[in-house]
């Protein structure tokens, strides 16, 4: 809405939510903008279809949807054999529901370790439960708090009046809380900066088209929608002043994975001459992986690319976008610039 009468805080609308009878709610987002309706869901394979099918996505999103998965079924379980072996396995699961999101792992983690304590300290299958479910939540809270510092720190990089170019869907619908580079546009246009918004569309499943319009629409923000190869033209006319996006895994040196288009989008604005930012928070980076060359890339089903019969089809999901492309990475602790493995480092001290 354009008059900005509808904020995200007054959206009634949840996208992740404890059901009360101890389910994980979900609202399913293959249905947006058209419709919203919700899942109940209390079976690790219905969240793990619930992520393959992005059901739920996002990098962020997906870890904390992971970790309330498994605090769900931990409490389905207990009283009836809630072990330790029972949960790493259905852990493990999890956090191969898709590859190239760290967080997804980073999250199935953290609840692995709190399991790990509960369990070693003999806790009943009752108290363990309810221990996962508090780590679940934190999880979920301190994504929330992340976005916000993202947010905050991002809306520096934006001048008053700015036209801000983004990817993919990066909101409340992709983290658990105002989003990593939707955080930042958010944050700048509730700081009065009157900016305006080109999302791409985002093929082949139009996570632009379809959910950062939504969110942009819901926040009244003014923005556009452009198909993703109008991306020169539209930089080329001088109409980007930044460039914004979030990410799926961030290598050791900067290099970032995010969704197909990204690295496009990079190369042209280098070309342009426009500042080209990544905005994610430190449970998308994986210093275990030296450079980009690591990143495990999901490749997803042909039919998501409707075709001739008898044409096969290439649908790799994510790209990544080399450091040097990178202006700064927006993160919880502040805006890293070059050089990267040096200061990402620091990120973790
Ligand atoms: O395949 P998706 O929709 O899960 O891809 C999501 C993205 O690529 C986002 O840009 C990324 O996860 C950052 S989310 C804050």
């Amino acid at each position: 809405m354009a008059d900005g009468s509808l904020t995200f805080q007054a959206m009634p609308i949840d996208v992740i939510a404890w059901a009360p009878n101890g389910a994980l709610r979900l609202l399913d987002q293959t249905l947006l903008p058209d419709e919203t309706r919700h899942l109940e869901l209390d079976t690790t394979e219905g969240v793990i279809e619930a992520i393959q099918m992005l059901r739920v996505r996002g990098a962020p999103l997906i870890g904390v949807v992971a970790a309330m998965g498994l605090a769900t079924v931990a409490g389905r379980r207990a009283g009836s054999g809630l072990t330790a072996e029972w949960f790493e396995a259905e852990a493990a699961r999890l956090a191969a529901a898709r590859p190239t999101a760290v967080n997804l792992r980073w999250a199935v983690d953290r609840m692995r370790r709190a399991g790990r304590e509960a369990f070693s300290q003999g806790a009943p299958e009752k108290k363990v439960a309810q221990l996962l479910r508090g780590e679940a939540q934190r999880i979920w809270d301190e994504d929330a708090a992340m976005c916000l510092a993202i947010g905050e720190a991002g809306a520096e990089l934006i001048q008053p009046g700015a036209t801000v170019l983004t990817h993919c869907n990066t909101g409340r619908l992709a983290t658990g809380g105002i989003g990593t580079a939707f955080g930042v546009i958010l944050t700048a246009h509730q700081q009065g900066k009157g900016i305006d918004v080109i999302a791409c569309e985002a093929r082949p499943l139009r996570q632009g088209s379809r959910l950062t319009a939504w969110e942009l629409a819901t926040s009244g923000i003014p923005a556009r929608i452009i198909v993703d190869s109008a991306a020169a033209s539209v930089m080329a006319a001088g109409e980007v002043d930044l460039a914004i996006v979030g990410a799926d895994r961030i290598a050791a040196n900067g290099d970032a994975a995010n969704k197909i288009g990204t690295y496009s989008l990079a190369v042209l604005a280098r070309a342009h001459d426009i500042p080209f930012y990544i905005a994610a928070p430190r449970s998308t980076f994986d210093l275990a992986l030296a450079s980009g060359d690591e990143i495990p890339i999901e490749e997803r089903a042909a039919s998501e690319i409707p075709t001739a019969k008898g044409i096969s089809v290439y649908n790799p999901a994510f790209d990544v976008t080399p450091a040097e492309l990178i202006s700064g990475i927006v993160t919880d602790r502040g805006i890293v610039g070059p050089p990267y493995t040096e200061n990402i480092r620091k990120l973790f001290d």
